[in-house]
């Protein structure tokens, strides 16, 4: 299914821009937007799965709980591309906000290994068939509007012009106390081969292969939580530390590991901010000491496996992973 994430306008709001606009329709040839489908797009998904939906609206949900409702208003008309334009849209006049909140979306979705295309902030009118013989020009005062939610919309292609859905609304809200992730770092460990090291926790399923991994202490650097937990789950003393990414990724715990997890130390946590550390080896196969019940299995993958190695609900990470590898060995040679 082919999805986007969009500010949907007030009805009034589409009938007003629907009118103000009426005239061009008789100058500028092409397909215009229908009244009701007039929205401004944050981002653009594209196909996705169904099983991603949960994962993203959750992700969602989270931008939106960290986001204040905010105003913007409509500018002038606008071609894009600028030169030979094949869209004219109206220009959205806010704007930090609006882009901060773009930017929020692509991070988070980006983490769950989704593509995500991100466009400046404009509210489509027409898609052009051929281009217009002289410069379009409408003279209509700015229309204001607050955006107090996000949508994330489902798009179904028809010869007659595309359908939209929407398939959930998430309220911004004005910040307030948010879920708390606990701080986390993860370690990506490469030999001279370039094979990484999974382990699997006896705590987890038997396919949930990952990277050593664990809570950041206290005020702990992310180096130092880095050489801890590698030493205590994997007995790994000597590593060369190539790079350290700081909170590349979120995830939440699901309601049955929490239930599971309780009375335990939790904290009142619902999930991890991970950090990535990427680390070498000397040694092919270094001397493991794996903990029996943090690793109880270990292995060496090619990196280029990662991403089918890796456990499915750990493929964001090991996606960030993967692009950061790629990039220190394109440095290295
Ligand atoms: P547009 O209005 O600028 O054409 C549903 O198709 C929404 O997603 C539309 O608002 C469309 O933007 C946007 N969209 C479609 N393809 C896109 C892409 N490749 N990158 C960014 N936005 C896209």
């Amino acid at each position: 299914m082919r999805v986007f994430i969009a500010i949907e306008l007030a009805p009034a709001l589409q009938a007003r821009i629907y009118q103000a606009t009426q005239r061009l329709r008789h100058e500028l040839p092409g397909k215009w937007v229908e009244q009701e489908n007039l929205h401004l797009t944050l981002a653009f998904l594209g196909e996705v799965q169904p099983a991603q939906l949960p994962g993203i609206t959750q992700a969602l949900a989270d931008v939106a709980a960290g986001t204040p409702p905010f105003n913007y208003a409509t500018g002038g008309l606008i071609g894009i591309p600028t030169r030979a334009p094949r869209v004219v849209a109206l220009a959205i006049n806010t704007l930090p906000q609006f882009i901060q909140l773009q930017r929020e979306c692509k991070n988070t979705l980006s983490a769950l290994g989704l593509s995500v295309s991100v466009r400046p902030p404009h509210l489509t009118l027409v898609r052009l068939s051929r281009l217009p013989l002289h410069r379009p020009q409408i003279n209509f005062s700015e229309l204001k509007s607050r955006a107090t939610e996000i949508s994330l919309m489902q798009s179904t292609l028809t010869p007659r012009g595309p359908i939209y859905r929407r398939l959930k609304a998430l309220k911004l809200t004005s910040g307030g106390p948010q879920p708390r992730l606990r701080p986390n770092v993860a370690i990506c460990v490469i030999n001279p081969k370039n094979e990484v090291l999974l382990i699997r926790s006896r705590e987890h399923s038997p396919k949930d292969w990952q990277f050593p991994q664990g809570g950041v202490e206290g005020d702990e650097s992310l180096l130092a939580a880095a050489k801890r937990e590698l030493k205590e789950e994997v007995g790994i003393t000597q590593v060369e530390v190539l790079n350290i990414l700081e909170r590349v990724y979120k995830y939440h715990w699901s309601k049955a590991f929490l239930k599971r997890k309780q009375g335990h130390s939790k904290g009142g946590f619902v999930g991890q901010e991970q950090s990535l550390a990427i680390v070498c080896v000397k040694d092919l196969r270094p001397r493991l000491k794996p903990h029996p019940r943090e690793a109880a299995e270990v292995k060496w993958v090619p990196h280029y496996e990662l991403n089918k190695a890796i456990s499915p609900k750990r493929r964001g990470l090991g996606r960030i992973a993967m692009v950061e590898l790629e990039r220190l060995m394109a440095t290295k040679h």
